[in-house]
């Protein structure tokens, strides 16, 4: 399978170095080179053309390798729209437990742990070193930064970003559009859109608009929304208001 790298930036390195990193441990993958709408080169070498240019590309699938959530999110949609198919990469180093489902587009880094019963949602970047334990959900389009710690049954809600070296209690839910600072400790959970940092985290900026998220395959809850519970008896993780209301914050 020949599969073409979108975005030429540090993260499009880090990919075609994975999808390398494949091929060389024998699996049948080609890196097709990267393209970018404002880059000619990367670490990786000469980038072939803008996006537009794919169609003429030799590929059978993309991975989008933008660090964003939001343009990662939007970037996927509209190639999706026009037809592509989005590859899983994933760094043979990383360790996956045998159950765990991944969602298209999803990007597993150098090292990264994941362990048995976890659910990775669409354009999910688990990053260098990260760990995430048992039965936790990462919601589409999260980043997971290097180094992050993700306790059991954590739940990470569409488009969060967990910054580099931040740990995250078990059972932790973190809403849709959150930002937790690098080096965070999180002991409570963290509404959508809202930015904690420190230890134990605190909230450092008020919850941002969350925007609307795109349709996803991942299970979903009866009001549509992608990041569900991993077990019936907890529910959904954008939906449970009582949760957030505990933690005082107004509901969406
Ligand atoms: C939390 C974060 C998002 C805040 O960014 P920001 O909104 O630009 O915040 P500022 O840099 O203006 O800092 C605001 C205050 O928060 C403090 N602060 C910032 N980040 C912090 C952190 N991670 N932990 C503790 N305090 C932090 C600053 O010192 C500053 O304090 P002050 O007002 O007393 O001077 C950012 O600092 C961060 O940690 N980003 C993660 C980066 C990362 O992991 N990248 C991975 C790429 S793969």
């Amino acid at each position: 399978m020949t599969i073409v790298v979108i975005g030429a930036g540090g993260h499009g390195h880090v990919v075609t170095d994975i999808l390398h990193a494949t091929a060389a441990a024998g699996e049948p993958v080609e890196c097709g080179g990267c393209v970018d709408d404002h880059l000619s080169s990367s670490g990786a070498g000469p980038v072939l053309g803008p996006v537009s240019a794919l169609p003429r590309l030799r590929h059978d699938a993309v991975v989008v390798a933008i660090g964003d959530n939001e343009t990662r999110a939007s970037v996927s949609s509209r190639l999706q729209t026009a037809g592509e198919h989005l590859a899983i990469a994933r760094h043979p180093t990383a360790i996956v437990a045998i159950d765990v489902r991944i969602g298209e587009g999803t990007m597993i880094c150098a090292g990264a742990i994941v362990c048995a019963g976890v659910r990775l949602g669409r354009g999910v970047i688990l990053n260098t070193g990260s760990i995430v334990d048992h039965h936790s959900m990462i919601g589409d389009f999260a980043h997971i930064a290097p180094g992050v710690r993700l306790g059991g049954e954590v739940w990470i809600g569409e488009r969060a970003f967990i910054g580099i070296g931040a740990t995250v209690l078990p059972r932790i839910t973190i809403g849709a559009g959150a930002v937790v600072g690098a080096g965070a400790v999180v002991t409570r959970d963290v509404p959508p859109g809202v930015t904690v940092a420190g230890v134990p985290a605190r909230v450092l900026k008020p919850a941002q608009k969350v925007t609307a998220r795109p349709q996803s395959k991942m299970p979903h809850c009866d009001q549509g929304h992608a990041v569900t519970l991993v077990t019936p008896t907890r529910p959904c993780v954008l939906c449970q208001k009582d949760k957030l209301q505990r933690v005082g914050v107004t509901p969406q």
